[in-house]
């Protein structure tokens, strides 16, 4: 698909979702989280913040208390429209919302103190390229807060899990296993300080709950029933429960910081195979994995 195409075809798809993110009630996982990303990016009252793929607006105004201005930027006119009307009914005076690639973000260089984005990774084709443009646009000792939801290190398993997600959204293009993520914030130069995973367990209806298409719901519903029954977990602890479908998604945190001297972008340390995710990261990159079990 050539890039106007996808962001065509991203634009059209979160359109349509939009209404139902303003609708959809917050979990207590999700209030926490939120929590989370403002203590990783240690906001403060003079901060600027810039939220990347900021949706409708969820972590922008989150973290607009405690910053003296965020800036959230989305492709999607019809998230930014009801990010602009929520602003309005909440009255919040410091965040702005501009229509912008997060390839080429419209910001000068060091120009944010910190720089969020949750849930945008498994929507980027290259991710490198959107990670590097938060890291270009940091200041120096500026934080970055990455959330994502990831996927097994286990190829198979990340393979089946990332393919289930494409049903569900076809925007979506690949959710990164804990150790790519860290690698992926890591080759920008920036350094990896901290990586936290919240588990988030949802039903089947709720995990759908921002999907406007009914076709797709139904027959996604089929399958992974199939695959229950079958003792498949694809990735996401796929289980039936009293006739009920489960999934469990692993959210992760990943804060980098910028140097004092800005930015020396190096490769990936090599590294981060199936099953060693977690003591490879910490080994080399000397960062703090926690695995958290939020509220
Ligand atoms: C799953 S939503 C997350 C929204 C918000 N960050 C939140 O946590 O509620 C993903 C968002 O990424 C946006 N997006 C996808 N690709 C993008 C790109 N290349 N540049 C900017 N935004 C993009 C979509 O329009 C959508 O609003």
């Amino acid at each position: 698909m050539r890039f106007d195409d996808r962001e065509e075809f991203v634009q059209e798809e979160f359109d349509r979702q939009a209404e139902r993110w303003v609708r959809r009630a917050l979990s207590a996982n999700e209030i926490t989280l939120l929590e989370r990303i403002a203590q990783a990016a240690e906001i403060s009252e003079n901060d600027r913040v810039l939220d990347v793929a900021c949706g409708t607006g969820l972590v922008s105004f989150a973290l607009a208390p405690r910053a003296a201005e965020v800036v959230g930027v989305d492709i999607s006119g019809g998230m930014l429209a009801k990010a602009r009307q929520l602003r309005h009914q909440r009255g919040v005076r410091n965040v702005h919302f501009a229509l912008a690639e997060a390839e080429h973000l419209p910001a000068p260089a060091e120009s944010f103190d910190a720089v969020v984005c949750r849930l945008g990774i498994h929507h980027f084709v290259q991710p490198d390229v959107q990670v590097r443009e938060m890291a270009r646009v940091l200041k120096k000792e500026g934080r970055l807060v990455i959330v994502d939801t990831i996927s097994s290190e286990d190829q198979q398993q990340a393979e089946l899990h990332n393919a289930l997600e494409r049903l569900r959204d076809p925007t979506h293009v690949r959710m990164l296993s804990l150790s790519e993520l860290t690698d992926l914030v890591a080759r920008t130069g920036l350094r990896v300080l901290e990586a936290q995973v919240h588990p988030q367990e949802r039903d089947y209806d709720q995990w759908m709950d921002v999907i406007n298409e009914p076709i797709r719901i139904e027959n996604l519903k089929v399958v992974m029933a199939a695959l229950a029954r079958a003792g498949a977990g694809a990735g996401l602890r796929l289980r039936l429960e009293d006739g009920r479908l489960w999934v469990t998604h692993s959210m992760a945190l990943v804060k980098a910081v910028k140097s004092a001297q800005g930015q020396t972008e190096r490769s990936a340390p090599t590294g981060g195979t199936k099953g060693e995710g977690h003591s490879y990261l910490s080994a080399s990159m000397g960062l703090t994995l926690a695995a958290c079990h939020a509220g």
